[in-house]
């Protein structure tokens, strides 16, 4: 349980919020790079709270820049993107990636210079990984190096992305995924073979009642769950990099892929959920892609589509299929026989319950209402997660900067499965600790 007021520290990401302010200490998946073409239509984004569009110059460059105009505060959304420049619709004022204004037609040439340097919109860093456009918000003199996220660095084909929209708050989403106990409900497969969830060692996973351990370290922390399994034990080790980044593993054995997310705040109540996977051994095969399409698992099904925030503000972003509107297309006969829920995809099944869980509702429906929980002792992921997000603000707050982002080789976690003898958790760090990269003493 949080109190009211810890729970909106931890959920708020506004400009000036605390929690805002550890954002934009770090680089955040925005945008897929193929949604923005050079001299195209711009793409809509909030982020952080802020209304921002992207477009993609003639040059090639893709800048992330305030959504509206320094004129008179039209959208910059209808502009012309036109030889490196967006141009505002409405009087044709035109700015460039960087934010700059590169033209004013409708004032003296005497005025010019002087109203070029007060135009300037806000415009932020960007970089291009593997199909992804990343941005960092914060002040520039604080900018971190780029973090190596394997997904980010890895070799042409060898890595795959999406993302799209839920409805909530980006911390439901990122408690969601470092829940492992409800995997054992909300996504069960009554016949363990035929499993979505087969590729992440769910027909191993009979244990029903796994031991979970969880280390800190230098990024946030690493946590193994131990099962039975005929005489050996089934460790798999996941890893959260704050502030919300996942690493999951896939199927035992030598380390090869992994699957994982990230959770960019798009406001307080919406957030743009990116899924990451990646292979270290050869580019992903026909049947990979087409699983990771089938929205089976992550992505959801999904279509590229505008919605409407609450506030009337539009975002192009992309819409599962399954949704709230449709009750994400539960079959109750399907719950019976199945799956535990009716539901079909694996997202699917996790949106419908963060999507309408109990909210702090008026202005604020989709900030998961934490003063009324029951936690127990499996739901020590999240309580930990939330705890080291709490120290990491009130630091913050006092000057000290969250140390570990100035090394972007600490963001190389790999997530692994083993099944081995190996009985503890500490030994199991010690033993396949380099191929999971874990740097265990906290640099922070
Ligand atoms: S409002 Fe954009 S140029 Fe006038
Ligand atoms: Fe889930």
């Amino acid at each position: 349980m949080l109190n009211r007021e810890i729970n909106e520290m931890l959920s708020r990401v506004g400009p000036g919020t605390p929690m805002g302010n550890l954002f934009r200490r770090f680089w955040l998946p925005a945008l897929m790079s193929n949604e923005v073409r050079s001299d195209s239509a711009p793409v809509r984004l909030r982020i952080l709270g802020e209304d921002l569009l992207s477009f993609r110059d003639s040059s090639g460059r893709v800048g992330i820049v305030e959504a509206y105009c320094p004129h008179r505060g039209a959208p910059l959304f209808f502009g012309r993107n036109e030889q490196c420049g967006l141009r505002c619709a409405y009087h044709g004022w035109k700015f460039n990636v960087d934010g700059e204004c590169l033209e004013i037609p409708n004032i003296s040439e005497s005025d010019k210079a002087d109203m070029r340097q007060r135009a300037r919109i806000t415009s932020y860093a960007t970089r291009e990984a593997n199909g992804v456009v990343w941005v960092y918000m914060g002040e520039a003199s604080k900018m971190p190096p780029f973090p190596k996220f394997d997904y980010a660095s890895a070799p042409d084909g060898q890595a795959y992305a999406a993302r799209w929209l839920q409805r909530t708050n980006w911390l439901q989403g990122l408690e969601g995924e470092i829940d492992s106990s409800h995997i054992s409900w909300l996504h069960r497969d009554f016949d363990a073979e035929s499993s979505k969830m087969k590729s992440a060692g769910a027909q191993l996973a009979t244990d029903a009642a796994p031991l979970m351990e969880i280390r800190e370290t230098a990024t946030g922390y690493t946590y193994g769950a131990r099962r039975n399994l005929n005489g050996q034990y089934f460790w798999r080790q996941y890893h959260w990099v704050a502030p919300m980044f996942s690493f999951i593993p896939h199927a035992p054995g030598p380390f090869a892929s992994f699957g994982g997310r990230a959770w960019t705040p798009i406001d307080d109540n919406h957030v743009n959920v990116f899924t990451f996977g990646y292979r270290n051994d050869r580019p992903f095969s026909k049947e990979e892609l087409e699983t990771y399409e089938s929205g089976a698992l992550f992505p959801p099904r999904m279509k590229a589509a505008k919605f409407q925030l609450p506030d009337g503000y539009l975002i192009d972003t992309f819409l599962p299929v399954a949704s709230k509107e449709n009750d994400y297309e539960i079959d109750r006969e399907m719950q019976k026989t199945v799956n535990f829920t009716g539901i079909w995809g694996v997202h699917d099944q996790d949106r419908a319950l963060a999507e309408n869980s109990r909210k702090l509702g008026g202005a604020d429906p989709g900030i998961l209402d934490r003063t009324k929980e029951h936690l127990v002792s499996a739901d020590k992921a999240i309580v930990t997660a939330r705890r080291s997000l709490l120290k990491m603000v009130r630091e913050l707050q006092e000057g000290i900067e969250p140390g570990f982002i100035a090394d972007a080789e600490a963001f190389r976690v790999r997530a692994i499965s083993k099944i081995c003898d190996v009985a503890s958790f500490d030994a199991f760090i010690e033993t396949y600790g380099e191929e999971a990269h874990v740097r265990r003493s906290p640099s922070r």
